[in-house]
C-alpha cells in the first residue's frame, strides 16, 4: 500500500511540488459550494493538513458524507494555502475513503472534558491534546534510553512476576493459577502455595531494583524501564495501579552522586522533549498549563535544592501553614506537605535527603547518626514527589538486622543477601514515576491522563 508522506515531512520539507500522497484521519470537513476543505491528520504532528477539494472530484460527495473520523488517502499538489492559518494545503486531485466513519463519532469539534475522553479512551488519541501528551511521552522514553545509553549504562529487563517485595509495603498484586474458590491446604489449614504454578507464592513487581542492583554489582551501570504494580488502594491524581518506573543503579556510587545524577537526567530528558515537541508543548501551553514552556526551560536552566528531611520538617514547621496532617520530625512526608515545599518555599524542583529511618525501606543505607537513612525523594510543583531513591545498605551485617528488625523473611532475600557476602560496594540508585513524569512534562493534572490505558482501583477498562 502507497501510503504516502507523514504530515510533519510534507510540512518540513514545504512545496510548491506535485504528487503528494497522504493517508490521515479526518478531522473536519467544510464545505461550501465549489470546494470543500477537509483536515486531515495522521498522527505525526499536532498540524492537520488542509486539503482542498474541488466539488467536481468525483468521489466529492463520498468524502463529504464519510464524515469526521473516516480514514482517506490523498494524492495532490502542496501549493501555497490562500487561507490564513497554514502555509500549505493539498489541492486534491485524487480522494479515496479507506474507511468512513459513523455519525455516532464521538469526537466533534467542540471541546470535551478529560473525564468524558477517559470513557473512550480508545478514540481520545486521536484529539490534540492527547496526540501532543503521547508524542511527548515518547520523546521522554526515547530521551532516557538516549541519555543512559550515552553514559554506557546497560538497560536490564527485570522480572514482572515475582516472589520478593521490594519496598517491604505488602502492596503486592498476586499472582496464581490456584482455583479461588477452593485452593490447596497446607495441614494448619493453610493456602498450599506449593501447588501453585510457581510452586511458590508470587506477585507482580512493585519494582526492578533489587534485581538491578545485582546487575550493578557485575556491570557497573544498569537501569531497567519497565511496568510496576502497586495495590495501593490511593484514588488520586497521582495514582496508578500500574505505572512505568526508570531505575538506575549505579555501583561505587554514593548519595551525591545520585543526587547529581538525577539532576543531569531531568534536564536531558526535559531539554530533550522541548527541542523535539516544540509545537505540542505550545499547544499544550495553550490548552492545558499556562506558562508551561517557561517553566520546563528554567528546569533546564535552574539549580535543584538539596534538604535534609529534618530542615524541611523544621521549615515546614515554622511556615505557619496549616496542614491537614501536623507535621513533625519523624512523620512521613504528606502530598500536602511536599508540595507546600516545593511550591512556596522552594518554588522549584528541591531533593529532601536522609529522612528517618523507620518510614523508609529496608535497603537504605543507614547513616552515622543511627536514625537517618541515605535516601532522597525528588519533589518538584504540582505533583510531590516524582522520583524516591537512595544510597543501598551494602553492609552484610546492618542490613540483615534492618531485615529482621522489619519482620521481613530473610529467606526471600538469600540472593539479594548474597550481594553482600560476595564483593558488595557502596551503590546507589532511584526511581522515576515515569507517569509523574510526563504530567510534569505536559502539564497535565491526572495520572489518567498520561497513560494509555489507566489502571487505577475500581478500572481496568479496555
Ligand atoms: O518511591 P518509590 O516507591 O521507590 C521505589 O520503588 C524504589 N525501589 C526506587 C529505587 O530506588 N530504585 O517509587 C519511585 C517512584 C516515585 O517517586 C513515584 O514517582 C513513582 O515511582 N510512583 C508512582 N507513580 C504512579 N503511581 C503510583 N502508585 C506510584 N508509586 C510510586
Ligand atoms: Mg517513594
Amino acid at each position: 500500500m502507497r501510503r504516502g508522506e507523514k504530515v510533519k515531512d510534507i510540512l518540513k520539507q514545504g512545496g510548491p511540488r506535485s504528487g503528494v500522497v497522504l493517508s490521515g484521519w479526518v478531522r473536519s470537513v467544510r464545505d461550501s459550494k465549489q470546494v470543500a476543505f477537509v483536515m486531515v491528520n495522521d498522527g505525526s504532528c499536532l498540524e492537520s493538513l488542509q486539503v482542498v477539494m474541488d466539488a467536481a472530484l468525483p468521489s466529492h460527495a463520498d468524502v463529504v458524507k464519510a464524515g469526521t473520523g473516516a480514514a482517506v488517502r490523498v494524492t495532490g499538489d502542496l501549493v501555497p494555502s490562500q487561507g490564513g492559518g497554514q502555509q500549505w494545503e493539498l489541492k486534491a486531485s485524487c480522494i479515496e475513503v479507506v474507511g468512513s466513519s459513523d455519525p455516532s463519532y464521538p469526537l466533534q469539534k467542540k471541546r470535551h472534558t478529560f473525564e468524558f475522553l477517559r470513557t473512550i479512551a480508545h478514540l481520545r488519541v486521536r484529539s490534540n491534546v492527547f496526540g501532543a501528551v503521547f508524542r511527548v511521552r515518547n520523546a521522554a522514553s526515547h530521551a532516557i534510553h538516549r541519555f543512559f545509553q550515552e553514559r554506557g549504562f546497560l538497560w536490564v529487563h527485570t522480572p514482572i512476576i515475582t516472589g520478593s517485595d521490594c519496598e517491604g509495603a505488602g502492596e503486592m498484586f498476586q499472582v496464581t493459577t490456584l482455583e479461588l474458590g477452593n485452593p490447596p491446604r497446607t495441614e494448619e489449614g493453610k493456602i498450599d502455595f506449593a501447588q501453585d504454578f510457581f510452586a511458590r507464592q508470587t506477585s507482580l513487581t512493585v519494582s526492578g531494583q533489587l534485581e538491578a542492583e545485582t546487575f550493578a554489582l557485575a556491570f557497573g551501570d544498569v537501569y531497567t524501564f519497565g511496568p510496576t504494580f502497586r495495590a495501593e488502594n490511593s484514588n488520586t491524581p497521582r495514582h496508578a495501579s500500574e505505572f512505568w518506573m526508570i531505575e538506575p543503579e549505579m555501583a561505587f556510587f554514593d548519595l551525591q552522586d545520585n543526587v547529581a545524577l538525577a539532576t543531569d537526567f531531568i534536564k536531558y530528558m526535559t531539554a530533550f522533549v522541548l527541542e523535539q515537541c516544540g509545537g505540542d508543548i505550545d499547544f499544550l501551553e495553550q490548552w492545558v498549563e499556562k506558562g508551561l514552556r517557561a517553566r520546563l526551560e528554567q528546569v533546564v536552566s535552574s539549580q535543584f535544592s538539596v534538604m535534609t528531611y529534618t530542615e524541611a520538617v523544621e521549615r515546614l514547621a515554622a511556615s505557619g501553614e496549616k496542614f491537614e496532617y501536623p507535621v513533625k520530625w519523624g512523620i512521613d512526608l504528606q502530598t500536602e506537605h511536599e508540595r507546600h515545599l516545593t511550591e512556596v518555599l522552594v518554588k522549584g524542583p528541591v531533593f529532601v535527603i536522609d529522612y528517618p529511618k523507620d518510614i523508609k525501606a529496608f535497603y537504605m543505607k543507614v547513616n552515622d547518626d543511627g536514625r537517618t537513612v541515605a535516601a532522597m525523594d525528588l519533589l518538584v510543583p504540582r505533583i510531590g514527589e516524582i522520583i524516591g531513591g537512595s544510597q543501598r545498605e551494602h553492609r552484610l551485617d546492618v542490613l540483615l538486622e534492618r531485615i529482621r528488625g522489619l519482620g521481613l523473611r530473610e529467606e526471600d532475600y538469600w540472593w539479594y543477601l548474597d550481594t553482600r557476602r560476595f564483593g558488595t560496594c557502596p551503590h546507589a540508585g532511584f526511581g522515576l514515576g515515569f507517569e509523574r513524569a510526563v504530567m510534569y512534562l505536559t502539564g497535565m493534572s491526572n495520572i489518567r491522563d498520561v497513560i494509555p490505558y489507566p489502571r487505577v482501583p475500581g478500572t481496568a477498562e479496555f
